[in-house]
């Protein structure tokens, strides 16, 4: 069913945004050149770019959080973001920060759902400050799920985690998008986790999607899959990256 979001474009049937012509300056620098991106529903989509790219700034333009931007970005239905950081509330517990902002009369019980699924119910009363990495990170997914998003935005949620919960968080992400099936954004600056994660890797350069590899390789996925070893060596050089290091 096409939509159509206030200020947006119309949509095509199975789309859940689209980006048209977004641009972005800080301090006459631009940083976003007329970009376009479309996300079908349900499709799970990384993006790659170096530094400074812009990655974190077409987030927060696709979440609604920044109001500086030129161009169309059309969201229909629900969005929800996990940042690098899980941004808890020290002063609050688990249970509180996930239904924090939520308004619903059963907020509780879906806080309570959503901590099951993230494997938190035993933390569901700890004080964030107690959470290791992880535990924190699942927090922040929680938070996400619970307001089941038609688009789930996450900005580099495992970078700070170690290699094992790393993987133990690939592996939980892809169980709840099967569930959910929320559209995602992953911004992440790891090629192996975008091509072990996505069905589509975007790389951002130049303020705009220069590079863009559909993954067809059924998951799960391994390493060493010959569709993905070639997409790496395809991704990284995209990236400016050469068996020396960075170009
Ligand atoms: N509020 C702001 N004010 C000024 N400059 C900003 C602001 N937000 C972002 N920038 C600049 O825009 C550029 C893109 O930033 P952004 O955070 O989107 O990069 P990124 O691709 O997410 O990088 P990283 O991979 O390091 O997270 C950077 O040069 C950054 O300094
Ligand atoms: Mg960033």
């Amino acid at each position: 069913m096409a939509a159509r979001v206030p200020g947006g474009v119309t949509l095509p049937t199975g789309r859940v945004a689209a980006v048209r012509d977004l641009s972005r300056e800080f301090g006459g620098r631009t940083v976003l050149d007329r970009l376009d991106l479309e996300i079908a529903e349900g499709e799970f989509i990384a993006l790659l770019g170096r530094s400074g790219s812009g990655k974190s700034t077409l987030l927060r333009a696709l979440a609604g959080l920044d109001d500086g931007t030129e161009g169309v970005v059309t969201v229909t239905g629900s969005v929800a973001v996990a940042f690098q950081e899980p941004r808890l509330i020290p002063w609050r517990r688990v249970r509180a920060n996930v239904t924090l902002g939520l308004h619903a009369p059963d907020a509780g019980v879906r806080a309570d759902a959503a901590l099951a699924e993230v494997e938190l119910t035993a933390r569901a009363d700890a004080w964030p400050l107690t959470l290791s990495g992880g535990e924190a990170q699942r927090a922040s997914l929680a938070r996400a799920l619970v307001r089941e998003p038609e688009l789930l935005l996450l900005d580099e949620p495992f970078s700070a985690l170690d290699a094992l919960t790393r993987m133990t968080m690939h592996h939980l992400v892809l169980t709840l998008w099967s569930v959910h099936r929320p559209a995602v954004l992953l911004v992440t600056h790891d090629v192996d986790e975008a091509l072990l994660l996505a069905d589509r890797v975007l790389v951002l350069d130049g303020g705009r999607i220069a590079h863009e590899s559909p993954v067809t390789a059924r998951r799960p996925r391994h390493r060493d899959d010959p569709e993905l070893v070639s997409l790496r060596s395809a991704l990284l050089a995209a990236l400016g990256v050469t068996a020396g290091g960075a170009a």
